[in-house]
């Protein structure tokens, strides 16, 4: 079980040709780089089924967006069985950015994971407190409910289609990372409370990223941390290179 992971998450950035020159870039590099990690990008949706074809095989691809629905009259929405039916390994679910521009309530989460799971659709669910919520002290009762809610109808043998990013709003895309400690202080609990919700050894199996201003010149010291296995990466996960410097952080 590899619970190393480094995920891109494009957002709404590249043209086409940007993100095939990219994925040039990257299936080049990819057998030079550390193989105890699973590298995994999150396009913009238009680009899934053109870079599904043309990556390299250890790549893996996830969606940013997945509808909450099944198949039916939902103008603009695509559904996961599409994304499996693609080729595409998993959908980003519960991104800040989703949960506070486009109403993606803790309900509409655990929806869409419901329906990930049931098309064989891996998750990445995103979670993470504000800065209100970290000054108040209160940043670990925010998770707690942001993952019972979102995990409340999954057993345990799904857990393994299952990852979870951490990621603190007031250190996405803002360049200010959270600290190694404060990571791992959060990620710690985040597998205590996954062995209390399921067992001990799904959360010793679950791959726990950080996420929030994550770049080669921090990875490693939060990747070092014992709980903290991985990242995705916003910005940095643009150029390439960067991206490739983030992944060879894992020694
Ligand atoms: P950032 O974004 O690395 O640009 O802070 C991370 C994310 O939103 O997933």
């Amino acid at each position: 079980m590899m619970r190393n992971i480094v995920s891109g998450n494009w957002k709404s950035n590249k043209s086409i040709t940007e993100a095939r020159n990219w994925l040039a870039e990257m299936g080049e590099a990819m057998d030079k780089l550390p193989q105890n990690v699973r590298v995994m990008v999150a396009p913009p949706a238009p680009y899934l089924a053109v870079l599904v074809k043309e990556k390299h095989s250890r790549l893996l691809i996830a969606s940013q967006q997945v509808s909450a629905s099944g198949e039916g009259a939902f103008t603009g929405e695509f559904t996961a069985d599409m994304l499996v039916s693609c080729g595409v390994d998993y959908a980003l679910i519960g991104h800040s950015e989703r949960r506070s521009n486009f109403g993606e309530t803790d309900e509409i989460v655990s929806n869409k994971v419901q329906r990930c799971l049931e098309a064989g659709l891996g998750v990445v669910l995103c979670c993470g407190e504000n800065l209100n919520e970290r000054d108040a002290g209160i940043q670990e009762d925010v998770i707690k409910k942001q993952l019972e809610s979102a995990l409340n109808d999954v057993k345990e043998g799904s857990m393994k289609s299952v990852v979870i990013a951490y990621e603190p709003i007031w250190a996405i895309g803002t360049g200010r990372t959270a600290s190694a400690d404060q990571a791992a202080e959060m990620h710690t609990y985040i597998r205590s409370w996954l062995s209390l919700r399921f067992d001990e050894q799904t959360a010793k199996n679950t791959s726990i990223l950080y996420g929030g201003s994550c770049k080669p010149s921090n990875a490693e010291e939060l990747f070092a941390r014992e709980d903290v296995d991985g990242g995705l990466i916003g910005g940095a996960s643009l150029n390439s290179v960067d991206f490739q410097a983030i992944i060879r952080s894992f020694k």
